[in-house]
């Protein structure tokens, strides 16, 4: 089934703009997802019926939309899609909050506004439960961990978590520590194929090489960037796990 892209959206990638709540239009493509992971994160919503989901890094919201719009396409008693950030109402001007409006999408919308490491715990103490959680907050190794290990908390088993711009060091490494010490898989079918060309691919492949060369010995740029640009990863979790209290593998 091929999903359509909410008006939103599809006005984004056409113009690269959106509006902010002062109706100033924004510039927006350089930092959000591209239309292919939307799409992606759009059919992971669909395929697992995702009624309570959660991301980190809101932004311009294209993320946001993507996946609270795709939930229109099933019937549930409660559909609700948190979303954490500090820089919504002053950076952002509200930009993603006029785009859910847009989409009349605010009744299933909460914004969580601060960092992720103190909006989290609230969802834990209410001991929420979610079925999809995407991470695009702050990109550091410690930030993303903290994201990780938090939003595991309250992420159902059989529940998916993905991440963005996994061509970051610091992400590969937290994928090596979920792989290593917590129970879940890799999703390939869900990885992304851009619209671009593999000799696009390949020479953005190279370019990332050039400006890091570290990524020379990274198991993960050769397993899916080679002909893949998107730095996105999908994970399903297949059990609650937490290892022993004297547990350790390196990673
Ligand atoms: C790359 S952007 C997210 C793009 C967005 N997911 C999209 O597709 O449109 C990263 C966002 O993370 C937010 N951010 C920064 N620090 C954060 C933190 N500690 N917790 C949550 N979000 C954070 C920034 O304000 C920014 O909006």
């Amino acid at each position: 089934m091929k999903l359509e892209l909410p008006q939103t959206l599809k006005k984004l990638y056409k113009t690269g703009f959106v509006v902010d709540k002062k109706n100033v239009e924004r510039e927006a493509i350089s930092s959000t997802i591209s239309e292919a992971e939307a799409v992606i994160l759009m059919r992971i919503v669909t395929d697992i019926k995702a009624e309570v989901t959660l991301e980190t890094g809101l932004a311009f919201g294209a993320s946001a939309v993507a996946i609270a719009h795709a939930k229109k396409g099933f019937p549930s008693s409660r559909k609700m899609h948190y979303a954490i950030d500090p820089n919504q109402n002053d950076f952002y001007e509200g930009a993603a909050l006029v785009a859910i409006e847009q989409e009349k999408l605010e009744d299933q919308f909460k914004l969580l506004e601060g960092p992720s490491h103190m909006m989290m715990p609230e969802l834990i103490r209410d001991q929420e439960k979610l079925d999809f959680a995407f991470v695009d907050g702050w990109h550091t190794f410690d930030y993303t961990l903290l994201d990780f290990f938090l939003i595991d908390k309250i992420l159902k088993p059989g529940g998916v978590i993905a991440f963005h711009d996994m061509q970051a060091l610091s992400k590969q490494k937290v994928l090596r520590y979920i792989l290593t010490h917590r129970q879940y898989t890799i999703e390939k079918n869900y990885a992304v194929r851009g619209n671009e060309s593999r000799l696009y691919s390949l020479k953005f492949f190279l370019w990332r090489l050039f400006k890091n060369p570290s990524l020379l010995f990274s198991w993960f740029h050769w397993h899916y960037q080679l002909f893949n640009s998107s730095g996105l990863i999908v994970l399903k979790k297949t059990k609650m796990y937490e290892p022993n209290f004297d547990f350790y593998k390196n990673f």
